[in-house]
């Protein structure tokens, strides 16, 4: 090997092992080092070196993470060992019971000690590891016979991709789940698509494993916590609180046991001083505990059961095993569970309630929404008075009506929702439900798109999709204005003070005292809001704007791409296009709302009321740029208009002067180029088509 491409290697292999770092600090520990900025920096390069030697490409490399080619099924493998189920407890008796059986089966009169953490409400993996590179993840499938998911468990960002000094074979069995947060943020993305809403986090984890695209899979921010060994070779644990200790030593995302404290009551009491410290990270809080008998498991399942709802992730009761591993092979399994380890199950939170009335809301896309108005009730401890139904299909396939006696879930621990209709209560002469065919709020028709299951209001001017506009606009993840909530938009709208976003930042407070209620204070509070959202960043900018399919992250990468308002307000298909997560069916609306002459004058005049977005890519420099100080002229006819080709031209630093003189550089002419080919022929200046204009940008990068 050539000593430059020796270092070129090298350099490849110190890359890798720096972003696998960046991603543990990052992904696991919640502790980053370095900025997104530098992270990409370093990712780009390592790609850029991979495409350059495409012989050095490993399975390995971070690179491979954002997930390959779509694939036609998963591949079947069969476990080494089968991946058990368990069997479930739902009080302290269970509890008690099973601990004594543990007891009497090991013929001991000691101690049994039992490790508990708890019981994820994902989906189980196993990951294999052979000489510390993961070469598969298998799901449970039949519990012999799983599905090989590497390519999708690969895009877990959290998960290592190469173990250092590791053991020839290491089988590490976990789930995959995802947290509360991501699972909101999905069905929001899914909602304002059209796309079918998933019930809760475990079937949002499990249905995006089973993805065969994983370029899906990888937008969907899955986490993996490792709970059991499988099968092992070259390395040995004695209980299961080694192999906890080992995992968090190797790198591998564990909940991690908490060590520093000698009692469950201390692991009570410092498990809640950490809650209440609000900005805890999950990898500070080490929620594995080892119980010395089962009161101490009685105590530790209350425990959990009672902080559940404060974890950014849904569990579903708590596992308890017997922690030394040689009593956990004596003990065996029954049937298809093992003797040593028991789930002990919190009781789930449904409840009772009565349908008061179906109304129908209004969303900022026009989308209608039908909710259930409740006889407020009370479900594990929070009220709640109404429910979404999603959709007609939901409310058909449920068959839910006005006066049924319903089963109310709070999924995922935050939206409430009907689960099914107690039919044996049905009042006499109830009578399906069905959805408007207007809008509710405007009297405007309704539609469904092609392949999607909401209707929607068709008029642009129906004031419930301005009234929404403007309540996303100013809502956290958009401009975070945040004294402006949703009843001060209601009134400004009714008074006729807010008939654009932008008259927002033209609002006086003398405008605000004429409200209901207003005072002096709240007053001020709002002007001071308004004014600290003057510099957002600009993908949050981007997403306040509401364009249909733009939500965050495409904002996001909207904002990596153009530099400044002005550059996105002229984009064009193409270079929409080239934009990474950006597919027809989001250029098609985006250019949409750039040919809207009001959308385009009222980002204008967000700017000129003092809106300064802060840009994510810095403005390229300048000198930088390829058609630096290149006059082209445009003639004839392209595929493309003219007008889009020059806002190309001077994007990339070049200008597009009308007429052909001695100072223009080229002539870009199309078909029927008229009198200024001709006069470019006569001045002897360089005639480029399509193709060589295509040379010329590449080449002068
Ligand atoms: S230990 C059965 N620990 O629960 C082999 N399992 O209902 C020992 N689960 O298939 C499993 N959290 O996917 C264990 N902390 C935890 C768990 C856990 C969730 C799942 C596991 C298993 C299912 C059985």
């Amino acid at each position: 090997m050539e000593k430059e491409e020796k270092m070129e290697k090298e350099k490849i292999e110190e890359l890798r092992t720096e972003i696998a770092r960046h991603d543990y600090l990052y992904h696991v520990l919640d502790q980053p080092e370095i900025s997104d900025y530098e992270y990409d920096k370093l990712f780009t390069q390592l790609l850029q070196l991979e495409k350059q030697y495409p012989n050095w490409v490993s399975s390995n490399s971070p690179t491979q993470r954002v997930g390959g080619a779509p694939l036609d099924s998963f591949e079947k493998i069969e476990h080494r060992t089968p991946m058990l189920s368990l069997q479930n407890s739902y009080d302290e008796e269970d509890i008690s019971d099973f601990s004594e059986r543990v007891r009497q089966f090991l013929k001991t009169k000691e101690a049994i000690e039992f490790f508990c953490e708890p019981k994820f409400d994902g989906l189980a993996m196993e990951l294999i590891y052979e000489n510390g590179s993961l070469e598969n993840a298998i799901t449970r499938g039949n519990g012999q016979v799983g599905e090989n998911v590497i390519s999708n468990v690969k895009t877990i960002k959290s998960i290592p991709l190469k173990l250092q000094k590791a053991p020839k074979l290491l089988e590490i069995r976990g789930e995959v789940i995802m947290l509360k947060e991501d699972f909101k943020n999905l069905n929001a993305f899914q909602d304002e698509n059209g796309l079918s809403v998933f019930a809760n986090p475990r079937n949002a984890a499990a249905g995006s494993i089973r993805q065969l695209d994983p370029r899906i899979t990888a937008k969907r921010n899955l986490k993996f916590f490792a709970y059991a060994p499988g099968v092992l070779d070259g390395i040995e644990f004695r209980s299961q609180s080694e192999f906890s200790d080992y995992i968090l030593k190797a790198g591998l995302p564990g909940i991690g046991q908490n060590n520093s404290v000698q009692s469950i009551n201390e692991f009570i009491t410092e498990t809640e001083k950490l809650l209440s410290q609000k900005a805890t990270k999950l990898s500070d809080l080490k929620l594995a505990f080892c119980c010395q008998s089962s009161d101490e498991v009685i105590q530790y399942y209350h425990f959990i059961n009672k902080i559940r709802h404060q974890l950014p992730f849904d569990i579903d009761g708590i596992v308890m095993k017997v922690n030394r591993l040689d009593y956990q092979d004596r003990l065996g399994f029954i049937s298809r569970s093992p003797r040593w380890a028991n789930a002990a199950k919190f009781q789930p939170e449904q409840s009772l309630s009565m349908v008061k009335d179906i109304v129908v809301q209004v969303g900022r896309t026009g989308a209608l929404t039908p909710v259930a108005i409740l006889e407020p009730t009370n479900v594990g401890g929070v009220i709640v008075s109404n429910a979404t139904l999603h959709n007609q299909e939901e409310i058909q396939r449920k068959d839910v009506r006005i006066g049924d006696t319903v089963v109310i879930q709070r999924a995922g621990d935050v939206i409430p929702e009907v689960v099914s209709v107690v039919k044996e209560k049905r009042p006499d002469g109830s009578s399906p439900y069905l959805l408007p065919t207007i809008c509710p709020e405007c009297g405007g028709p309704v539609e469904k798109n092609e392949g999607e299951v909401v209707l929607r209001c068709t008029n642009q001017l129906c004031p419930a999709i301005f009234r929404e506009s403007v309540k996303h606009f100013v809502s956290r993840r958009a401009m975070n204005i945040d004294k402006v909530g949703e009843k001060i938009v209601e009134q400004l709208i009714r008074e006729g003070l807010v008939s654009t976003f932008s008259d927002l930042y033209v609002l006086k407070k003398e405008q605000l005292l004429k409200l209901d209620r207003m005072a002096e204070k709240s007053a001020s509070n709002i002007i001071e809001s308004i004014d600290r959202s003057r510099t957002p960043d600009f993908s949050r900018f981007l997403f306040a704007l509401g364009i249909r399919f733009v939500g965050e992250q495409t904002a996001s990468s909207l904002a990596q791409h153009f530099s400044s308002v002005d550059e996105f307000l002229v984009a064009t298909e193409e270079a929409l296009l080239q934009i990474d997560d950006i597919g027809p069916k989001v250029s098609q609306s985006v250019l949409h709302q750039l040919k809207n002459a009001s959308f385009v004058n009222e980002v204008r005049r967000l700017i000129t009321v003092g809106v300064h977005p802060v840009y994510e890519r810095p403005t390229s420099n300048p000198d930088e740029l390829p058609l630096k100080g290149v006059a082209i002229v445009v003639t004839g006819t392209f595929e493309q208009s003219r007008d889009e080709i020059k806002t190309k031209i001077k994007r990339l630093g070049g200008t597009c002067p009308s007429s052909v003189s001695k100072k223009t550089n080229y002539v870009l002419a199309g078909e029927a180029a008229g009198s200024k080919l001709k006069k470019a022929n006569e001045l002897g200046i360089p005639v480029l088509n399509w193709d060589g204009f295509e040379n010329l940008v590449k080449g002068s990068k």
